[in-house]
């Protein structure tokens, strides 16, 4: 399998989980101290997973393409009007046929996070148009740190990266 993207990484647990599968990941953020973390933690683990700040709007600049990305907790965190952005930002690293995972707050069940998503937004934001295909949306859960061992109702959407049709 080909390398994953982590774009939001956070802390890193997600990018240290799929690296520690054998896969090569590199796990991007803005936040400074998040990435320090991660950097800590594979090192302290002995995974070999690398990290680098960069903006989920600007993903172009990394240069490189990826086979799958990961999207935990980013999507839901942007406005409608700053998705059509993100959106082309995460089409311009991801390969043809690649994958994208997208796990975001749903609207589905009560006790949900803020800015939760509903099926037809995330149908919408990636539509083939836009050069994606959503393949699945299933039902999930995901783990914060104001809920219980739970977590909050979730979207776990497959979405599959294509031509652009006009
Ligand atoms: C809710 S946290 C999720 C962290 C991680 N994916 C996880 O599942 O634990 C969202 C992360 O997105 C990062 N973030 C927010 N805006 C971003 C942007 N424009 N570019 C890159 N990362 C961003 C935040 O710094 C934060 O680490």
């Amino acid at each position: 399998m080909g390398a994953v993207l982590d774009a939001g990484c956070g802390t890193g647990e997600n990018a240290l989980h799929v690296a520690s599968l054998g896969l090569a990941v590199l796990g991007v953020d803005v936040a400074q101290t998040a990435l320090a973390i991660a950097r800590a933690k594979a090192g302290d683990r002995g995974i070999e997973a690398e990290f680098a700040a960069a903006d989920a709007f600007e993903l172009e600049r990394l240069g490189r393409r990826f086979e799958t990305v990961l999207d935990c907790g980013l999507f839901h965190s942007f406005d409608g009007d700053e998705r059509p952005g993100y959106v082309a930002s995460l089409a311009s690293v991801t390969k043809h046929d690649g994958t994208l995972y997208v796990l975001c707050f749903s609207d589905d069940r009560p006790d949900t996070g803020p800015h939760p998503v509903s099926q037809e937004e995330l149908i919408a934001a990636f539509n083939p148009g836009n050069g994606w295909n959503v393949a699945a949306v299933e039902p999930d859960r995901l783990q914060t740190r104001y809920h219980d061992d739970n977590g909050a109702p979730a979207w776990l959407a497959t979405i599959k990266r294509s031509y652009i049709r006009r």
